[in-house]
């Protein structure tokens, strides 16, 4: 059973986790973040948090997940509690567990989307029907995408809940195709599918990204600008905004999710590795491809396109999943015959980012329940399942107290900086750093540079620390002044909540109904606070439900985990 489950290939494995790094996160994310947060100016905190918190977290996990394996834990309470004496470990575990589930409700909703696009465009579903009028033609391109959003999403003005029967048809099969192939094992599901999708995956990409770089002012009218714009706003480096923390936040953030640390997935897929099966060069090659498929192909795609038609000032404006699935789809429409195809291309695309993604976020509860209940991965499947609907269907029916956008930040930004910094201890501090380079040595097939030792162990913590702090306190002159007057050497200012992220979230700062609304609105705005309140509490109901599971099948079996040392 689980147990003996293991990757089939060493090809099987690379694939698979570049499968889980890659995701809607290199795609729609990562441009969304680069832009918002100017560009050139995010990528040097990008860069620098890949180096310093990134890459070592991969290492560590890679190690933590091999380790935890030998002793037959797959899922992070088991693999934390290998490793820590303390039996409080196995609940901080627990986080892995929440995130992955928290993550996976509202990723397999847009993963929906992208299915339901992709066939429509294939169908030929954006192009304006033959032979109508330029105007009705110019009318229908700029319309369609947007009423199909509309469409799938059952979304509308000022509506707290929004059903729409074809979207949450989709949804379910989605869910459904996952499940099913989830049921089929590590190796005869995971693996199979990771083997197809990828190369599919880079071929769809590159062939998209030449066609739009191909775009030309000179010799097309509708091409405003050079894609090529696009690309450097992103590539071009820009130090003005190094001390700037929101952008640093935002990149360590970026970082996080795209490379699927802090959540307890890539312990999950280590886990069904040998002993001396290599863990170093292996797991740099992870965070190397996905980072090809981020900063290269995620950089040549969206922006490069949209920019090229719209120009940068009007693509910035557009942030968010408006961009990628009403405005691109439409763009399209000036490729003419080629149109259809280009939409299949990117939503395909993005479905095939996305499904390899989330099959990696169900796979730790499915350990969880088959290593600790001894559940047959068929009922562990269902289990899944079950928890996944009752997380999913707020997400899908509410639209407007931004439920998605909460379990975002609390479940897909938040917890994974806790989540890590956690690890980082664990696996530094109380499994000890030496043990912990050892372990990663072993089998090594690369010699990764003795720095990292010391990263690892001093600046890994660290700058998770600073970054948590700066989440929730900030100067109270602001951070400019902050600089200023510690240049000036006027001493340390004043602290204050950061009311625009942790603490304003909490209190809903950001949902408050605007000056001088009507009752009506004001009673909307109450509402959607009360619908939120309810959402966090769900979360941290599930909390408390893992963690009882932990208790009970510790208790049950009534022997910790094989403690420390193999
Ligand atoms: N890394 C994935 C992405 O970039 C997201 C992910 C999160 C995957 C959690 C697995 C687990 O989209
Ligand atoms: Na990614």
């Amino acid at each position: 059973m689980a147990k003996n489950e293991r990757w089939a290939s060493r090809v099987g494995l690379v694939l698979a986790m570049a499968g889980n790094a890659v995701g809607l996160g290199n795609f729609l994310r990562f441009p969304a973040q680069a832009a918002q947060n100017g560009g050139g100016a995010f990528m040097i905190p990008y860069l620098v948090s890949l180096v310093v918190m990134g890459i070592p977290l991969m290492w560590i996990e890679w190690t933590m997940g091999r380790f935890g394996g030998g002793q037959g834990h797959h899922s992070t309470p088991g693999i934390f509690q290998s490793m820590g004496k303390s039996r409080l470990w196995k609940y901080a575990g627990v986080l892995g567990l929440l995130t992955c589930l928290g993550i996976a409700s509202y990723y397999l909703y847009i993963e929906s989307w992208c299915l339901s696009y992709s066939i429509y465009s294939l169908l030929g579903g954006f192009q304006p029907p033959e032979g109508v009028s330029p105007e009705d033609a110019a009318a229908f391109a700029s319309g369609a995408p947007s009423a199909f959003f509309n469409r799938i999403t059952g979304q509308q003005e000022n509506q707290i809940f929004a059903i729409s029967m074809p979207g949450l048809v989709m949804f379910a099969i989605c869910i459904g195709i996952n499940i099913f192939i989830l049921s089929r094992g590590v190796a005869g599901g995971i693996e199979v599918v990771a083997k197809v999708a990828m190369p599919l995956l880079l071929l769809f990409g590159v062939v998209l990204a030449v066609k739009g770089l191909m775009n030309d002012p000179v010799a097309e009218e509708a091409v405003k600008y050079s894609p090529w714009i696009g690309l450097n706003y992103v590539w071009e480096p820009d130090l003005t905004q190094l001390g700037n923390p929101a952008v640093w936040l935002a990149a360590a953030g970026q970082i996080f999710f795209t490379l699927s640390i802090g959540m307890g997935s890539i312990h999950c897929y280590a886990s069904y590795l040998r002993r001396k099966d290599d863990v170093a060069l292996t797991g740099a090659t992870t965070a190397w491809t996905n980072e090809l498929c981020e900063v290269v192909l995620g950089s040549a795609l969206l922006l490069p396109i949209a920019v090229s038609y719209l120009g940068l000032e009007a693509v910035q404006e557009q942030s968010g999943f408006g961009l990628a699935f009403m405005t691109l789809p439409t763009l399209f429409n000036n490729w003419g015959q080629f149109a259809p195809l280009a939409g299949f291309l990117w939503f395909g695309l993005l479905f095939l980012a996305a499904i390899t993604s989330s099959l990696a976020m169900g796979q730790p509860v499915m350990a969880f329940l088959e290593d600790e209940f001894k559940l047959s991965r068929v009922k562990a499947s269902w289990a899944l399942m079950g928890m996944i609907l009752l997380l999913a269907v707020p997400v899908a029916t509410i639209t407007q107290a931004g439920v998605f956008d909460d379990f975002d930040f609390w479940v897909g930004t938040f917890a994974l900086v806790v989540f890590a910094l956690l690890e980082v201890i664990l696996f530094a501090w109380v499994f000890g750093m030496d043990r912990g380079w050892e372990e990663l040595m072993r089998g090594a097939e690369l010699k990764v540079p003795r720095a990292f030792y010391y990263i690892t162990k001093y600046v890994t913590p660290v700058f998770i620390i600073v970054i948590l702090l700066a989440a929730v306190f900030k100067p109270s002159v602001g951070w400019d002044g902050f600089f200023r007057s510690i240049g000036a050497g006027e001493g340390i200012p004043s602290w204050e909540w950061a009311g625009d992220s942790v603490i304003g979230k909490l209190l809903h700062k950001d949902l408050q109904a605007p000056h001088g609304a009507s009752p009506e609105v004001a009673t909307y705005y109450q509402w959607l606070r009360m619908i939120r309140t309810f959402d966090r509490l769900a979360l941290a109901g599930l909390f408390l439900f893992f963690s009882v599971l932990v208790a009970i099948a510790w208790s049950r079996k009534n022997t910790q985990p094989k403690g420390t040392g193999a």
